[in-house]
């Protein structure tokens, strides 16, 4: 009899199959409530008293055997058809989705929105190709206008001119064609223009622009907002105005931040001044606005532009622009932690 056990138990061991009906036959045909290890186990009350330690000992290594053989092959079963792309077990918990980053661009443009929406600026957008007009003409750059020189342009078409848009500026002429005054905007985008890459330039690269047009602003107003702008964004509150010309603001002026020169990499960046440049800006032009239907005797505003991936780059130190369009991931999984 324990022969005949042991022998079984040999058979258990050695079965195989990647039948899912033979698994169940084989459970069937050994644990089953008619099976043979019930028969076994009947036999037990028969079996000399001397000899049943071992013989239940032995229907027992049966037992185990044959429910571990059914557990196992009905496991390679189920990863056997996972692999065909058919779920197993579906209460299993799901692959672990990682976290991805917001690239540092979208960060700085989102802050620097944000910043804005707060004293009641909307976000406005425009087309990247764009026409002669919105880039130039109406932003008083009339043809052969040496400052037309100051941008160097990708021209997709001439005769019509079509082309890249070289700033953000464009969208201020799209936005005062189709509103009334009050205006209060931004309007984040990216520009072209053909030049040389480096560590400081790109021929693709983002602007924000900010216009504000109501009756009696003025340059104070200005001054105010980018008080404003510079301690919320920098967490600085120190800002000076130098003249500069834009043909879209009269006057016009460049905006330096003082930035300070506690570190070493403060006097890098700053060339040992302590001040950094951030943008320009100033009074619109009444031809601008004549340009695009607004009466300027009644109407005045402001206007500033900046380049955001110097920020960025001011706020993260990062060395080098080109680091924004490599898509790195060493680089961006750096920004995971900011939102
Ligand atoms: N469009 C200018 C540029 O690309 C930036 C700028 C300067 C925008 C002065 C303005 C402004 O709105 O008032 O360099």
């Amino acid at each position: 009899m324990l022969d005949k056990i042991k022998e079984l138990i040999g058979e258990v061991q050695a079965f195989t199959t990647t039948s899912k009906d033979e698994i169940e036959t084989f459970r069937i045909k050994y644990l089953g409530s008619k099976g043979v290890l019930r028969d076994l186990f009947a036999e037990f009350k028969n079996v000399p008293n001397e000899q049943k330690k071992e013989f239940g000992q032995t229907i027992n290594l049966l037992k185990s055997s044959a429910e571990e053989k059914v557990t196992s092959l009905k496991e390679a079963l189920e990863n056997v058809t996972e692999e065909n792309g058919v779920y197993g077990d579906l209460t299993r918990p799901s692959e672990p989705m990682e976290l991805g980053a917001r690239h540092p661009i979208s960060i700085v443009k989102n802050k620097i929105v944000e910043v804005f929406s707060r004293i009641g600026f909307t976000v406005s957008e425009g087309p990247e190709i764009e026409d002669d007009w919105h880039n130039f003409t109406a932003l008083n750059l009339p043809e052969y206008h040496p400052a037309r020189d100051m941008q160097d342009t990708f021209f997709i078409e001439k005769n019509p001119d079509t082309l890249l848009r070289t700033h953000t500026s464009s969208v201020q002429v799209r936005y005062m064609e189709k509103n009334e005054p009050p205006i209060r905007t931004i309007s984040p985008g990216r520009v072209f223009r053909n030049e040389d890459i480096s560590a400081r330039a790109h021929c693709i690269f983002h602007q924000i622009e900010g216009l504000y047009i109501d009756t009696d602003v003025s340059f104070a107003d200005l001054k105010q907002t980018l008080l404003y702008f510079t301690k919320e964004m920098f967490g600085k509150s120190k800002i000076r105005l130098r003249p500069s010309y834009f043909p879209f603001t009269e006057p016009s002026a460049e905006v330096d931040i003082y930035w300070g020169l506690e570190t070493e990499t403060d006097y890098r960046i700053t060339k040992g001044t302590g001040w950094l440049e951030i943008m320009g800006c100033g009074m619109v032009d009444p031809n601008v606005l004549k340009n695009c239907n607004i009466d300027p005797t009644k109407y005045s505003g402001y206007a500033f532009g900046m380049g955001i991936e110097r920020i960025a780059m001011l706020l993260y130190q990062i060395p080098d622009i080109r680091m924004f369009y490599e898509n790195d991931i060493r680089f961006l999984n750096q920004f995971k932690s900011v939102l």
